[in-house]
C-alpha cells in the first residue's frame, strides 16, 4: 500500500503518455496522492484536464505561472513529494537531466528536488540505442536515479525492439519498492566491483575490461532495498553509486584489505574482476627500452578474496555471492568454481566478446546455488541487479 505517499509525476511528451492515466488511477487506488506536471510536448498527447481529473489535483505546466508561484513555488513543489516519477522519460528529458539543464518546469523541478527520482524511459528503438541516450543513461545511473524499463516489443512507430514504456503495473511495483521501508533495513552488505590495476612500474599496469557496471547496479539495488552498503571498487569506468559507503582501491591486495576491514557484514557480493596475478617485483622506476632486450615479467598470485571470505572460520557473512566470468562451458565451470571457492551462490555469465556483456549494458546470467543452476533471461544489468537484490533480501530475511 502507498497510504499517504506523495508522488510528483512528470509526464513527458511521448505517445506512451496515455499510460500515465492508468498509472495515476492505480496509484490513487493504493492511497497515494499524485501531483501531475506536464511538459509542453506532453500536452500534444494527453490533455491537462484528463490528468487533473484523475489525479484530483491541478496540473502544473509553467515555470513562470505567477498564480501558482504564489500558492506553491516550484522549489517547494519539487520537495513535497516522497518520490519524483518521470513517465514517459523521453530522450530529450533524459538528456536534460544528464546535462543538468533547467529551462522549463519539468527540468527545473528535477534539478531542484532533493527526493529520490525514478524515470520510466519510452522512445523509438533507434533513439534508445543511440550512443547519446546510452551515455546519458550511464550518467543517470551514476546519479542514483532509478530506471524502470524500457520493455522490448512492437512500438507505436512500427519498429521493434527496446524502447517501449513499462506497463503501469510494473511501474507501480517499482514505485512500491522504492517507497517501502526496505526489507534490508539494518543489514550490512559488502560489495566488490570493477577491475583491479596491478602495477608493473610507476606508469604501466595490468588491467581487464570490467566497467564496474554490474557491481554498481547491485550496490544501488541493495541500497534501494534499505541495505547499508560498503562498495569497494577498483578503478571502474562508471560513476560510483550514491547513498553508499565507497572505498576506492587499485590493486587486489588493497581490495582484500578493504573488504576485511569492512567486515562483519550480513552478506558479501564479489562482483569485481580481480586480477589473478600481479607482477612479482614492481619496478619503482619506469622500465626503459633497451635495444634487443625485451623485459620479462614474473608473476605472483593475488589473494583470492572470494575464497578467503567464503572460507572464514569465524565472522563469515551469512551469504557469500561470487561471480564467474567464463568464455566456455559456463555452467560446468561455474559450478566447479562455487565448490572450489566455498561461496553460497555463483552468478555466472558468458563474457565472450560476441555476447557484448563485458562493458555493455545487458547481462545474461545463470545463478548457481545448492539447489542447482537457474538461467535468467538476458536483461539490463540494472534488472539483473534488482532481481539479485530481491533474492539476497529473501535469503537474509525470509521475506
Ligand atoms: N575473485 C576474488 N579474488 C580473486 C579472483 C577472483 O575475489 N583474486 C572473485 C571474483 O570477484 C568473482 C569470483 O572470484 O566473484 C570468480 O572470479 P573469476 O575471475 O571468474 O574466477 P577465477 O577464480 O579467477 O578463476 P578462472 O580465472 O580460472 O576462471
Amino acid at each position: 500500500m502507498l497510504d499517504g505517499k506523495r508522488i510528483l509525476l512528470i509526464v513527458g511528451g511521448g505517445i506512451a503518455a496515455y499510460k500515465c492515466l492508468e498509472l495515476i488511477r492505480r496509484l490513487r487506488e493504493r492511497g497515494a496522492s499524485v501531483t501531475p506536471v506536464m511538459t509542453r510536448a506532453a500536452e500534444e498527447f494527453v490533455t491537462p484536464l484528463s490528468l487533473s481529473a484523475l489525479a484530483g489535483e491541478a496540473v502544473h505546466r509553467d515555470l513562470f505561472d505567477l498564480t501558482k508561484e504564489a500558492e506553491m513555488g516550484h522549489i517547494q513543489l519539487s520537495r513535497v513529494a516522497d518520490l519524483v516519477v518521470v513517465a514517459p522519460a523521453t530522450a530529450d528529458l533524459m538528456a536534460k537531466m544528464a546535462a543538468g539543464l533547467a529551462n522549463d518546469l519539468a527540468s527545473t523541478l528535477l534539478m531542484a528536488t532533493d527526493t529520490p527520482v525514478m524515470i520510466v524511459p519510452a522512445m523509438n528503438v533507434r533513439m534508445w540505442e543511440h550512443p547519446a541516450t546510452q551515455r546519458n543513461l550511464k550518467v543517470l545511473h551514476g546519479d542514483g536515479i532509478t530506471v524502470v524499463g524500457p520493455d522490448s516489443g512492437d512500438m507505436a512507430c512500427g519498429e521493434f525492439g527496446p524502447g517501449r514504456m513499462s506497463d503501469p503495473m510494473t511501474i507501480l511495483a517499482a514505485i512500491e519498492g522504492a517507497l517501502s521501508e526496505g526489507p534490508l533495513k539494518g543489514r550490512r552488505i559488502v560489495i566488490t566491483s570493477g577491475p583491479t590495476h596491478e602495477p608493473i612500474d610507476p606508469v604501466r599496469y595490468i588491467a581487464n575490461r570490467s566497467s564496474g557496471a554490474q557491481g554498481t547496479a547491485i550496490a544501488a539495488a541493495l541500497r534501494d532495498l534499505g541495505a547499508e552498503v560498503v562498495f569497494v571498487s577498483g578503478p571502474a569506468d562508471v560513476a560510483r553509486p550514491t547513498g553508499v559507503e565507497v572505498v576506492n582501491v587499485e590493486t587486489a591486495r588493497e581490495m582484500r584489505d578493504a573488504v576485511l576491514s569492512a567486515l562483519p557484514a550480513d552478506a558479501g557480493v564479489f562482483a569485481a574482476a580481480v586480477a589473478d596475478w600481479r607482477v612479482a617485483r614492481e619496478s619503482d622506476k619506469k622500465i626503459k627500452k633497451k635495444a634487443g632486450a625485451l623485459p620479462v615479467l614474473e608473476f605472483a598470485e593475488n589473494p583470492d578474496i572470494l575464497a578467503e571470505v567464503s572460507q572464514m572460520a569465524t565472522g563469515r557473512p551469512r551469504l557469500v555471492v561470487g561471480f564467474a566470468a567464463e568464455t566456455d562451458d559456463v555452467i560446468t565451470n561455474a559450478t566447479a568454481k562455487r565448490d572450489r571457492k566455498g561461496c553460497d551462490w555463483i552468478v555466472a555469465n558468458d563474457v565472450s566478446p560476441s555476447t557484448g556483456i563485458m562493458g555493455g549494458l545487458e547481462n545474461a546470467v545463470v545463478v548457481i546455488s545448492d539447489t542447482g543452476a537457474e538461467e535468467w533471461p538476458r536483461m539490463s544489468k540494472a534488472d539483473v541487479a534488482k532481481r539479485l537484490a530481491q533474492r539476497i533480501a529473501q535469503a537474509l530475511t525470509g521475506r
